[in-house]
This record gives C-alpha cells, structure tokens and sequence, in this order.
C-alpha cells in the first residue's frame, strides 16, 4: 500500500515534470522569432555591447572611453520594426541612445529615433527625425508619458510605401505621409538596415549642451529586447515581398498596407497635443523663406 502511494506520486511528479517543461518551453519556442545573435551583429564598443540570455537580451554601454553599436543582419526595403528598450537610468545627461534606419552613400535615408538623457527626475527628450537623399531638418521632440528608464517599452517604426510612423507602446506619436505626389522626396528606393547605439553627446544633447556626462556614474547601460523586424528583406537587388501587388494578403504583410484609423489618428493628436515639445513645422524663424512644403500641406 505505502509502496503504491510512492509509485503514485511518482507519476504524478512526472505528470508536474512534463506540464512544468510544456510550459516554459512552448511559449519560448513560439517566441523564437527574437533572437539577437540570428538578427544583428554588435559592430562597435570593443566588447561593451552585448549580447546575454542566448540571444533574448541585448545590452549597449557607454563609459569615457567609447559607446556602442549593433546593426541588422537584414537590410530591407519597408519594414515594421518593433524593440523593447530600456533606456539608461538615474543620471544619464549628455548620454544619447539611438535607434534608426539608414541607407548607405551619401545621399542616404534615414528614419530616427534618437533618446536624449538627461539629470535624475528629468525628463528624456525622444527625438526624431526623417533625411531623404541625405536631407534632414524635420525634427520633431516628445516627452514621454511615463518613466522609460523603468521598465521594458516597445518603440516601433514603420516605413511603408504611404507613410513613415514612429509608435510608443503601440501608440503613434508622429506620422510622415508620402507627398511624392506634390513634390515632398520620401525613402522609396534604398532599403535600410536597423542601427542602434548608445554615446556621448553631451556638446548638444541635454538642455542644448548645458548638462555635461557625469562619469563617475559610467559605465551607463541600456537594454534591448523582443526585437520584431517584419520587412520586405532586400536581397541581391531582390525585395522578398511582392511591391507591385497592392493586395497586402498576398505578401502577408498586413503593415505594408497599414493607414492610420480614426483611433490611431486621436491617439496621435493626443501625444502632439500634450507630449510634443518641438516641430519644425512650427518654427517660423528658422526658415524665413517659408516652411518646408511638407508643413505647409498638413493641418497639425
Ligand atoms: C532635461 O530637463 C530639463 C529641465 O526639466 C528640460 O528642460 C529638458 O528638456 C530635458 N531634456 C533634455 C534632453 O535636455
Ligand atoms: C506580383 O503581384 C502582381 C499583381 O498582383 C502579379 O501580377 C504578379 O504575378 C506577382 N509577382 C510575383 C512574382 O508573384
Ligand atoms: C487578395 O489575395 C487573397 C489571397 O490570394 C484573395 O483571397 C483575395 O480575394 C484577394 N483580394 C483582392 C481584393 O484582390
Ligand atoms: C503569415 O504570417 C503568420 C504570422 O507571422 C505566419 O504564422 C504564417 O505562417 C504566414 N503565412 C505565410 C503564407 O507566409
């Protein structure tokens, strides 16, 4: 009898065993998309990048010495790109972590997102921009609604052929329409790769320079994860989606033809009303000649 019971919890253990390894597995392996050793390679920092957890984690540092860098594997030619990061806490004045596409020449593209430190309690600035054929000046600054050096937040980019939209936990903060049709130059022939890195730019970033690093806080660390890239992998010459199919099921590719929905557009206008800090196209004595085109066709 006492002999059964033992052969009973036996099985029962077993049964506890093979749940507990079902559950902590499967959902790891539905999540085998996000890896960063498949996805990106560390090309700069001298060994202050890197990469922890097999490939769930990745962390940037920067101290006196250097900052650094990784960079897809993948170049694409539109994209949704999804990363949770964790931005560098306490102190982190004159530290800037940035997170952009870019092409190469030099008459490049580019879409950023550029994170500004600043002094405990302060708040980040989140900076953005767009260059098209090496072209940039279309600057627009965000608070943010919440503490970034906290916890994990998702900042995503999508880049397809209608517009460039920056989103914060799913929430857009700054839409880019394409206004080819008017005369507005927009990212539509060089496919991108992700960059990003963390450095030292304290000559511009924090109050405009004012606020110097504090190294004795150094080494200052951001960390990365969930790294979600669906793009239209350029390849050879070749894109891996259908481009001349305006039939978004055919590539699979739900964001390729994504818009902005009427949620999507009040959400946006809440974070310019409320969190926007700066806009180019608000800025009247910087282009006496009048505002870039771009501004002058939007109602925000
Ligand atoms: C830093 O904090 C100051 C004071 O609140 C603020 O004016 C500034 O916009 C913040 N961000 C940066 C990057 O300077
Ligand atoms: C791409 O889509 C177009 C339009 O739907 C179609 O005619 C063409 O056959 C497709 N090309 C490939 C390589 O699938
Ligand atoms: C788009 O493609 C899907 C799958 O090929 C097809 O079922 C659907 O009818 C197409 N829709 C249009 C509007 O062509
Ligand atoms: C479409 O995408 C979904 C989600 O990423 C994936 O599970 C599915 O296999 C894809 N289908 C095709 C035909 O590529």
């Amino acid at each position: 009898m006492a002999a059964a019971c033992v052969n009973n919890n036996n099985d029962a253990l077993i049964v506890i065993v093979i749940t507990l390894f079902l559950i902590i597995t499967l959902p790891s392996s539905s999540m085998a998309g996000s890896n960063f050793n498949q996805q990106v390679d560390i090309t700069w920092g001298d060994g202050r990048g890197k990469i922890l957890n097999s490939g769930k984690i990745l962390t940037l540092s920067l101290d006196r010495a250097s900052g650094s860098g990784f960079q897809s594997k993948n170049e694409y030619l539109y994209d949704k790109i999804d990363m949770q990061i964790k931005l560098v806490p306490g102190n982190s004045a004159g530290t800037v972590t940035a997170y952009y596409l870019r092409s190469d020449g030099i008459s490049w593209d580019e879409i950023d997102f550029e994170f500004l430190g600043n002094l405990s309690g302060d708040p980040y600035v989140v900076h953005t921009n767009v260059y098209t054929q090496g072209k940039g000046g279309k600057e627009q600054q965000f608070y943010l609604w919440f503490d970034p050096t906290a916890n994990l937040h998702t900042y995503s980019i999508l880049w397809n052929p209608a517009h460039i939209v920056f989103y914060i936990d799913g929430r857009p903060i700054r839409e880019f329409k394409n206004l080819e049709g008017v005369g507005v130059s927009y990212p539509k022939n060089q496919p991108m790769k992700l960059y990003s890195s963390l450095w030292n730019a304290d000559d511009w970033a924090t109050r405009g320079g004012l606020v110097k690093t504090d190294w004795s806080q150094a080494p200052f660390t951001a960390s990365f994860k969930n790294l979600k890239a669906n793009g239209c992998v350029w390849s050879n010459g070749v894109s891996s989606c259908n481009l001349s199919s305006s039939n978004s099921s055919n590539n699979n590719n739900s964001w390729l033809s994504q818009q902005l929905d009427s949620n999507g557009q009040r959400k946006l206008k809440w974070v310019q009303k409320n969190y926007m800090i700066y806009n180019y196209c608000s800025d009247i004595n910087r282009f006496p000649q009048g505002l870039p085109l771009e501004c002058t066709l939007r109602t925000t």
